[in-house]
């Protein structure tokens, strides 16, 4: 083992800081001494948060903890929708904007807080009207539009869980999920605009329920007016919401009433339906919305730009954001439509304070080169934040640099569709930053890097990432499979949360992120991170992303393979001299032990349509087997294209 953990020892020395200025300091929700608030009683600090939430009934006690199983705030009484909603207008915010839409054609809508209020009322009379009772399952397939969050609390509204399905899924990965939650119910879209052009979504709903379901009705927002074929169980949305009463009374529900599932996928090809509650849940996306992301409702412009479909979307675009109040842009296209500076457009002209996005876009940006942000005013920014993998020193430094003017805080904050909420970030007036580090477990959460005998490792040391007490947002089960939930998050260090991820603790306990365990690489007996190897290939001027892989090797065990996309303008031409020289680099970064045994150029990586690199194609390429499973890429061509350069490229050698 300890040789193994050792190779992570020196792989990487950061020793840049970014401490927040003392204007930042000083006017920040989150100040130094909450960490020892937490700390001092983690369970009266976890009351305090859900203290500033509106309950019909107030909780009996804080938590009951039967690991794997854990309830939160026990006999309260809580509607998702009142909180997000009804004490905003009741308290006389009815006015402040809730969203700013901007559709990808240029269409905007500005929609305040009452009249959000207004349409979820009158939704959930119409899901009352079609025969949605609380408990009943609700499948949401739509674009990224208003609707979709009115779909969502319409559903909260009425106690019916809600499953949604990202919209770039195909027929058969909705009706599998369809299936699995035995929904009743489907909410969708005729389409969406997306890279200049209407897509459609509603015959890909029709194409999942030829199969074995339960689902009674179909709900059709009428978003893009292309022709839409039609069946008895279909109605449109504008007619049956239309025509509601815009008054409905909400009902609390027990604090561990069902909230939503969200299938993400897991090391089977079986998705895994992560369900969340909804006391603990509501409880944990206020309280890090606020400390994390430093939001003032009444002055702020917050932008997550995720889709609904992520897990990100239902905690930060729904659910935190609007329970505090903010005032939000959501925008429905994509970050090259008509051009490269949208997104910088948007900013401007909204003026966003607070952006959060993931670091594949942060590298896409760089790919396109500095003069898109250039072209527009970013000064409305204070704060930026990322999610969803380890960002890489690099890229973390451009976005402070380009997108933040040197002047924002810059919050990574890892957390999991299972964790529900943030687990570790910055606090951004509080922490000296480190680029490409998560830093520390916020308030409130308790985690720890351990080797494989659940033995903490110290600083300056890598492991896994477990988290050894239970927080209130976590993920309550995997829907219908209890043998799963155990067998997937508790077994593998008894008794404690295994997130899947690997971890390092620098010389100063700072948390750094490694990439899912099973991308860790072992070459000669010696544990190297994907994501270490990637981050120093992008920190050479020449590249724009990398993603690295182990491949399979008699002689090593796993020798390192790395694919790479050039930047533009960068000639391939010479590319012997330029591979060597990347090699070197990694060498000289990282260490001999991390040079790729072979460098790939490509146009193009494997993703996911949520931008996670699909590395286990990759290693089937590298490995020089038949690619697997491809379907959930953006762009299932991607691997053929690559097949063909490994081929090329060994001839070449
Ligand atoms: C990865 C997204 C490093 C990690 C919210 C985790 C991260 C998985 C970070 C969950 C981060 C997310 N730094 N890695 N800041 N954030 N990850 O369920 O491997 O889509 O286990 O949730 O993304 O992905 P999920």
């Amino acid at each position: 083992m300890s040789q193994e953990h050792e190779s992570l020892e020196n792989l990487l020395q950061e020793n840049r800081r970014f401490p927040p200025s003392p204007q930042f300091a000083a006017q920040a929700n989150a100040k130094p001494e909450i960490y020892e608030r937490a700390e001092r009683d983690r369970l009266a600090f976890w009351e305090e948060q859900a203290g500033a939430l509106t309950w019909e009934k107030k909780w009996d006690a804080v938590l009951d903890w039967q690991p794997p199983y854990a309830k939160w705030f026990i006999g309260g009484k809580i509607n998702a929708s009142v909180n997000a909603l009804d004490r905003h207008v009741a308290q006389g915010r009815g006015d402040r904007v809730a969203f700013y839409f901007e559709g990808e054609p240029g269409d905007t809508q500005t929609i305040t807080y009452a009249q959000l209020l207004t349409e979820v009322k009158k939704a959930a009379n119409a899901l009352i009207e079609i025969g949605i009772k609380a408990g009943d399952r609700v499948a949401i397939y739509m674009p990224m539009i208003p609707e979709a969050a009115v779909a969502m609390l319409a559903c909260a509204r009425i106690g019916a869980p809600h499953s949604v399905v990202f919209g770039g899924f195909s027929a058969d990965a909705l009706l599998s999920r369809i299936q699995d939650a035995d929904a009743k119910l489907v909410i969708t879209a005729d389409g969406g605009f997306r890279k200049g052009a209407a897509f459609a979504l509603k015959p890909a709903v029709d194409e999942a329920l030829k199969g074995q379901h339960n689902v009674e009705k179909v709900l059709v927002v009428q978003r893009t007016k292309q022709e839409t074929a039609w069946t008895d169980r279909d109605i449109w949305w504008h007619d049956i919401v239309g025509r509601q009463s815009t008054e409905h009374v909400a009902e609390s529900f027990d604090s561990e009433h069902p909230l939503f599932i969200l299938y993400t996928s897991g090391t089977t090809a079986k998705p895994k339906g992560i369900f969340h509650t909804t006391g603990g849940y509501l409880t944990q996306v206020a309280y890090t919305h606020k400390a994390v992301f430093d939001l003032k409702a009444e002055s702020d412009i917050f932008w997550c730009t995720a889709d609904v479909g992520w897990v990100t979307g239902h905690s930060y675009v729904v659910y935190g954001p609007l329970i505090n109040g903010a005032t939000q842009v959501m925008y429905e296209g994509t970050p090259d439509t008509p051009h490269k500076g949208r997104v910088f457009e948007i900013i401007a002209k909204y003026g966003v304070t607070i952006l959060y996005t993931a670091p594949t876009l942060i590298r896409t940006w760089m790919k396109w080169g500095d003069e898109f942000p250039k072209a527009h005013n970013l000064h409305s920014l204070r704060l930026l934040g990322s999610v969803g993998e380890p960002i890489n020193p690099e890229a973390w430094m451009w976005y402070r640099d380009v997108i933040g003017g040197n002047r924002c805080p810059i919050v990574d904050t890892w957390w999991q569709t299972e964790t529900g909420a943030i687990m570790i970030s910055p606090l951004p007036g509080v922490t000296a930053t480190k680029p490409g580090s998560a830093m520390k477990t916020i308030p409130g959460i308790s985690a720890q890097v351990v080797d494989e005998n659940a033995v903490p490792v110290g600083n300056g040391r890598g492991g896994f990432l477990i988290l050894d007490k239970p927080w209130p947002a976590m993920l309550r089960g995997i829907w219908g499979e209890g043998a799963r939930y155990k067998e997937t998050y508790w077994s593998r260090f008894p008794g404690i949360y295994f997130a899947g991820d690997g971890a390092k603790l620098d010389d100063e306990g700072a948390i750094w992120l490694l990439g899912r365990v099973d991308d860790v690489m072992n070459v000669s007996g010696h544990r190297i991170s994907t994501t270490e190897v990637e981050s120093a290939l992008v920190s050479h001027e020449a590249v724009a992303e990398a993603a690295v892989v182990g491949a399979a090797d008699a002689m090593t065990g796993q020798g390192i393979v790395a694919f790479v996309i050039l930047r533009t303008g960068i000639a391939h031409a010479d590319g012997v001299a330029l591979l060597t020289e990347l090699r070197n680099h990694v060498a000289k970064q990282i260490g001999a032990i991390a040079k790729p045994r072979q460098i790939l150029v490509v146009n193009e990586l494997p993703k996911t349509r949520s931008g996670k690199i699909m590395r286990r194609l990759l290693k089937d390429v590298a490995e020089d087997r038949k690619v697997g499973d491809a379907t959930t890429l953006a762009d299932p061509n991607v691997m053929a294209l690559i097949s063909q350069g490994l081929k090329s490229a060994k001839d070449e050698d």
